[in-house]
C-alpha cells in the first residue's frame, strides 16, 4: 500500500533517504546504461522497501569523466539518461507512491566541456571571460588544500588556449565557477528554478564549502559562501514549499554546523566526521570514537537535521580524522592498496565488514537511531560487494543486482556493452546476492532492513527527538535515550513540542511514544550492560521489534546482557 505525500515542511527530519546512481540502477532500454525510466520502473520496489526520498546522482549533460559530476549542461538531461519527460514521469510516479525526489546540484564547478568554459577560455575579453577564475600565474590561494591528492598536484591548471591558469578544487577537467560574478550566480539560480519547477523536492548540494576563494585563507567555509547559500535558501523558500537542501560539507563539526545557519541556510548536512568513527568503533569494539565525536558536535537549530550515512558513491573519506586514525583505518579496512582512493577507501559496506551480517545489522541500527535521517546507498540493502579492480570510485558503482539472471537483471544488453561489469564472484556476485532471491528468503538482509525501516518510520522520536548518551562502565556498550524534550525536562515543555500517535501492532490502539532506549554491544563477544536509568524509575521497557515486555525499571541501575554485536531498541513506557 502506498503512502501519500504529506504537506509537511519538516518531512526530511522523519525521512529515510535512498541514494540512486541511475546509471547503475536499471537499464530500461537495454543499451547497457541505467537510465531515468529504469529508476521509474523500480519505484514500486523502493515503495515496498519503505523509503521516503530518493537522491538521484547527477543526470545532467556530461562527458561523464567524474560520474556525471562534470556537468556540461546544467539545464538538460543527458540523453544517455533519457529525456526531461522521463524525469517528470519519474517524479510524478514517485510522488504518487509517497516518495520524494531530490537530485545533485553541482554549483562549484562545471566540466571543461561546458560551453561556458569553452567561451571563457577562448580569449581574455569574451562575454564569459570572468565566469571562471583565471590568473597569469599559479601563486594565489596557496592555503587551499588539494582534495584529490592522488590525481592532482595543484589547484591551478594551465590552459594553452587562453594562456592562463584556471582554478579547480577537484579534477583539472572540472574548472571552478567564479561566484564573484553575478552572472554566474544568476545562471545557477536559473538552473535551480528550472528543476524545482519540474517538481524536484530539493537538492543534494555538492561540494559547497569551496564556492568562494580569499587570499590567506584555506578557501573553505568563507562568509561569502554562507551568504550565497542563505540567498539560495531564501529564493527557494519564497517560491517552493517543502523542499530540502542536503549539503555535502566534508568538514569538522564546528564548521559544519555553520551551514545550518539559523535555520536559514541548509536544512540538512551529512555528518561526515561521524561516518568513519562508526567503522572505527566497530573495529576497536569500543564506543569512544562515536561518543567523542557526538560530544564535539554542537547542537543544531530546531528545524535542521543531520544526514547520516555509512556508505555512498564516493570513497569512505578519511578527511575528518587524525593522521593516526587514518593510518588505523587504512590498516584495518584497506589491506590491499587498490582499496585506497583519494583520501579514503573505495569499498562497499558488506566487504568493509567482511560480509558479517551481525556487524551490518549493528551499523544500520546505529544509523537509524542516532540523531539524523539515514541515507542508504543502492545495493547496500542486499549487501552487495565491490570491485576494487575498477578505476577511481567505479569500484562501488557496479550494476544493481536484481535477479540471478543475465547481467543480474540490470540490463538485457550484451555483457560487453554494459557501462561496468556486474559482480560475478561466488560471494558477492549476482547469482548469490540479488533482490529476487532475498525477496523470497524470509531470513534475508533485505527483509531485515525493510523491517528496520518500518520500525523507525513508526517512531517519530528517532527523527526529531533529542539524545542523551548514558554512561556504562563497560566500554563496549553504547547506550542512549532518544526523547522529546518535554519528557526529560518537564520545565522546558512548550505547546509546540511535537508528539505523535503511532499505530503499532495491527489492531492495537495508537500509543504515543516519547522515549526510546537504544543499547548496543560493539564487541564480537557477549557483554553485560548496567545502565543508569534512575530518571525512568517505574517505567517498563518494551522491545520495539517484537513488543516483548522487559522487566520494569525498579531502582536506578538496569542490567542487560547483549549477544555478540547485539542491540536492543526499547520503548520506555510509563504506562504500567
Ligand atoms: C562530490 C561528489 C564526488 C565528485 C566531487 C567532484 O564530492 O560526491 O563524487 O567527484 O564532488 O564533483
Amino acid at each position: 500500500m502506498s503512502k501519500s505525500l504529506k504537506d509537511d515542511p519538516l518531512w526530511y527530519k522523519k525521512a529515510v533517504f535512498y541514494e540512486v546512481f541511475s546509471r547503475g540502477f536499471y537499464d530500461s532500454n537495454n543499451d547497457g546504461f541505467g537510465d531515468l525510466n529504469g529508476v521509474t520502473a523500480k519505484l514500486d520496489y523502493l515503495a515496498w522497501l519503505g523509503i521516503d526520498c530518493i537522491w538521484l546522482l547527477p543526470f545532467y549533460g556530461s562527458p561523464m569523466k567524474d560520474g556525471g559530476y562534470d556537468i556540461a549542461d546544467f539545464e538538460n538531461v543527458d540523453p544517455s539518461y533519457g529525456t526531461e519527460g522521463d524525469l517528470i514521469d519519474l517524479i510524478d510516479k514517485a510522488h504518487s507512491l509517497g516518495i520524494r525526489v531530490i537530485s545533485d546540484l553541482v554549483m562549484n564547478h562545471s566540466s571543461d566541456q561546458h560551453p561556458w568554459f569553452l567561451e571563457s577560455r577562448s580569449s581574455k575579453d569574451n562575454p564569459k571571460a570572468d565566469w571562471y577564475i583565471w590568473r597569469d600565474d599559479d601563486s594565489m590561494y596557496k592555503g587551499a588544500r588539494i582534495i584529490f591528492t592522488d590525481a592532482e598536484n595543484s589547484n591551478w591548471a594551465w590552459d594553452h588556449v587562453r594562456q592562463q591558469y584556471y582554478w579547480h578544487r577537484f579534477y583539472s577537467h572540472q574548472p571552478d565557477l567564479n561566484y564573484d560574478n553575478q552572472e554566474v550566480k544568476d545562471a545557477m539560480l536559473a538552473a535551480v528554478k528550472k528543476w524545482l519547477d519540474l517538481g524536484l523536492d530539493g537538492f543534494r548540494l555538492d561540494a559547497v564549502p569551496y564556492l568562494f576563494q580569499e587570499e590567506n585563507t584555506n578557501c573553505e567555509n568563507l562568509p561569502a559562501t554562507h551568504d550565497f547559500l542563505k540567498l539560495l535558501r531564501k529564493e527557494i523558500d519564497s517560491r517552493y514549499p517543502n523542499r530540502v537542501l542536503l549539503a555535502e560539507i566534508n568538514q569538522w563539526p564546528a564548521d559544519l554546523v555553520d551551514y545550518f545557519g539559523n535555520d536559514d541556510e541548509c536544512h540538512m548536512c551529512f555528518h561526515f566526521p561521524l561516518m568513519p568513527r562508526m567503522f572505527m568503533a566497530i573495529r576497536r569494539e569500543q564506543r569512544l570514537p562515536i561518543t567523542e565525536i557526538l560530544s564535539l558536535t554542537p547542537d543544531i537549530p530546531n528545524n535542521s537535521q543531520w544526514g547520516l550515512f555509512l556508505r555512498n558513491h564516493d570513497e569512505l573519506t578519511l578527511e575528518q580524522v587524525s593522521d593516526e586514525e587514518r593510518d588505523y583505518m587504512f590498516s584495518e579496512y584497506a589491506k590491499d592498496s587498490r582499496m585506497k582512493r583519494h583520501m579514503g577507501i573505495a569499498r562497499r559496506l558488506a566487504p568493509l565488514v567482511d560480509n558479517s551480517r551481525s556487524i551490518a545489522e549493528l551499523l544500520y541500527a546505529l544509523l537509524f537511531s542516532l540523531p539524523g535521517s539515514p541515507i542508504l546507498y543502492y545495493g547496500d540493502e542486499i549487501m552487495m560487494g565491490d570491485n576494487i579492480y575498477l578505476k577511481d570510485r567505479d569500484s562501488v558503482r557496479t550494476p544493481m543486482q536484481w535477479t540471478p539472471d543475465r547481467n543480474g537483471g540490470f540490463s538485457l544488453a550484451n555483457f560487453e556493452q554494459l557501462y561496468l561489469p556486474p559482480l560475478m564472484d561466488s560471494v558477492y556476485g549476482y547469482p548469490a546476492v540479488n533482490v529476487e532471491s532475498q525477496f523470497k528468503n524470509p531470513g534475508s538482509f533485505l527483509l531485515w532492513i525493510k523491517k528496520l525501516i518500518s520500525v523507525r518510520s513508526n517512531y517519530e522520536v528517532f527523527g526529531t527527538g533529542k539524545i542523551e548518551v548514558l554512561h556504562d562502565d563497560n566500554p563496549s556498550v553504547f547506550a542512549f535515550v532518544r526523547f522529546f524534550e518535554n519528557e526529560m525536562n518537564p520545565e522546558t515543555q512548550t505547546e509546540n513540542d511535537s508528539r505523535i500517535e503511532v499505530g503499532r501492532m495491527e489492531g492495537e490502539d495508537p500509543v504515543s511514544v516519547n522515549k526510546v532506549l537504544c543499547v548496543y554491544n560493539l564487541s564480537r563477544f557477549p557483554q553485560p550492560a548496567e545502565l543508569d536509568l534512575s530518571k525512568h524509575k517505574g517505567a517498563k521497557l518494551v522491545e520495539l521489534n517484537g513488543r516483548v515486555i522487559f522487566p520494569m525499571v525498579t531502582d536506578g541501575s538496569y542490567r542487560l546482557t547483549l549477544g555478540p554485536h547485539g542491540y536492543y531498541w526499547f520503548e520506555i513506557s510509563d504506562q504500567i
